[in-house]
């Protein structure tokens, strides 16, 4: 399984499906433990994880890590991936041509990793995995079952550092998935 990921990555790393091709430095698979019960799904890498080819490491990032730390869990032992491996020029929000050609990619990490817990951090992980007229504001928080999976949509880390009000919710939905993840456990 993990050798699957590996050949899938090789695949990505080459990936010319669509225009953010142009413009990338590297593109950000994702990363993390296979085996893991969760996956944490962004919108797209920024600068940082265009330098680093890698999910998560910027300023958002790290807030991200925090919060994955403080429901008791490392970093390393989930898995961290995006719904777009390229970054959009400036940042701007993937366009849906885009979207739809990446997808692909991360329905293959899901079905290889086959974690039970999904959180999409923000509008665009929402939009392409729950419902293209989620409204994260008023949607999050909620768990939404679709097929094996449990989804969790929440505010994307760049919200919180943008409206720090934003944080209470964050954690409220951050200890539902702590709460699951300990009954998974159990
Ligand atoms: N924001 C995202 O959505 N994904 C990253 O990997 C980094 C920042
Ligand atoms: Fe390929 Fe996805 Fe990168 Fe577009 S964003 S070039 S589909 S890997």
């Amino acid at each position: 399984m993990q050798e699957k990921l590996y050949e899938l990555s090789k695949i990505v790393l080459n990936c010319k499906k669509c225009r953010l091709h142009l413009k990338r430095k590297n593109v950000v698979f994702g990363e993390g433990n296979p085996f893991t019960k969760v996956m944490f799904i962004g919108e797209g890498p920024g600068e940082e994880e265009d330098k680093t080819g890698r999910p998560f490491v910027g300023k958002a990032g790290q807030l991200l890590t925090k919060m994955i730390e403080a429901i008791g869990l490392k970093r390393e032992e989930v898995y961290i991936a995006n719904i777009v491996k390229c970054r959009p020029p400036n940042n701007r929000v993937p366009f849906d041509d885009e979207a739809y050609a990446c997808l692909p990619y991360l329905r293959k990490q899901v079905a290889l990793i086959r974690p039970k817990i999904i959180v999409c951090l923000g509008a665009t992980a929402s939009k392409y995995i729950i419902d293209k007229d989620i409204k994260i504001t008023k949607d999050r928080g909620i768990w939404i079952k679709k097929g094996d999976f449990l989804i969790m949509p929440t505010y994307h880390p760049s919200a919180l550092l943008r409206d720090p009000l934003k944080k209470k919710d964050a954690w409220e939905d951050f200890k539902k998935i702590r709460d699951e993840l300990k009954k998974l456990y159990e």
